[in-house]
């Protein structure tokens, strides 16, 4: 397995790819590698014929007082885990390799980056979108993959990939949970024993939800209600960020619940924010 520091190291394994005639996927990460990760790269492995990982805790997309400092980092685990699963190449840069100076351009989609997460995180997606774009120029992959678990973030990407013509396939993952149906997060090593009980009550709460609307098709409004309810009735400890029926593609709140929906959510639990969805088509 290649590990690239530098942006030229990633450049000379990218041209060996090449001259080899193999296609690249990209499973883009911030580490702390988990379940949900090594599906990423399992999905990217059946894409292509050569994996790079890359490892980035991206500065950008963090605000002031969120846990930049604080976010999990475990290097040496996570390469482990890489080469166990057979990936190629990590490219894990250091920050002012990635950022030699402060980037004057930004990559915003203020309709779809301003609501949901980017209403209480605002400038992340544009952090997002910046050090994603750099991502895709530096490794040039056929394919990048991205968790379902970030619906905001990779309905985003998917957005500005099209919006650019930037030449690379976006391939999403379905979310991988917990067998109480948390889904998996690098965050929820925050969560003490008895939020990480309660922290299950959030997907018990989009699945009553998607009972509901499977049941009575009701308006979005009252389904986000039941949704908001239930949550609060299971997660008692947690405090909402929002709760919300949204459109798949457009992520702007829905009114009716016949056509496919998605269920977004995101929640303070202690030290963890944690968020999670689910589509109802
Ligand atoms: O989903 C993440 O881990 C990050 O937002 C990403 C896509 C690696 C960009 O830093």
């Amino acid at each position: 397995m290649e590990i690239c520091h530098t942006l030229s190291q990633m450049d000379d394994v990218r041209r060996g790819a090449g001259s080899r005639g193999q296609s690249v996927a990209l499973a883009p990460t911030m580490g702390a590698l988990h379940e949900g990760h090594f599906s990423l790269i399992r999905a990217a492995k059946d894409l292509a014929d050569f994996v790079v990982v890359s490892i980035f805790v991206n500065p950008t997309q963090f605000g002031p007082g969120e846990d930049l400092e604080a976010y999990p980092r475990m290097p040496e685990q996570d390469l482990d885990a890489c080469r166990r699963l057979g990936v190629d190449a990590v490219f894990m840069p250091s920050a002012p390799e990635m950022y030699p100076r402060e980037p004057a351009t930004r990559i915003e989609l203020p309709s779809m980056a301003d609501k949901l997460c980017g209403a209480s995180r605002p400038g992340h997606f544009a952090g997002v979108c910046l050090v994603v774009a750099k991502l895709l120029n530096i490794v040039r992959p056929d394919v990048a993959v991205f968790g379902q678990k970030d619906y905001q973030q990779v309905t985003i990407l998917r957005r500005m990939v099209e919006d650019l013509n930037m030449p690379h396939r976006i391939h999403t993952c379905p979310t991988v949970r917990e067998a109480d149906g948390l889904a998996l997060s690098s965050r929820n090593a925050y969560l003490t024993d008895q939020q990480r009980r309660q922290a299950s009550g959030l997907y018990a709460a989009l699945r009553s939800t998607a009972d509901l609307i499977g049941a009575e098709h009701p308006p979005a409004r009252e389904a986000a209600e039941h949704l908001r309810r239930e949550i609060n009735r299971r997660v008692p400890d947690g405090r909402i960020d929002y709760a919300r029926v949204v459109d798949p593609e457009t992520l702007v709140e829905a009114e009716d619940t016949r056509g496919p929906v998605v269920l977004a959510l995101a929640v303070h639990l202690g030290k963890a924010r944690l968020i999670d969805n689910l589509r109802v088509d």
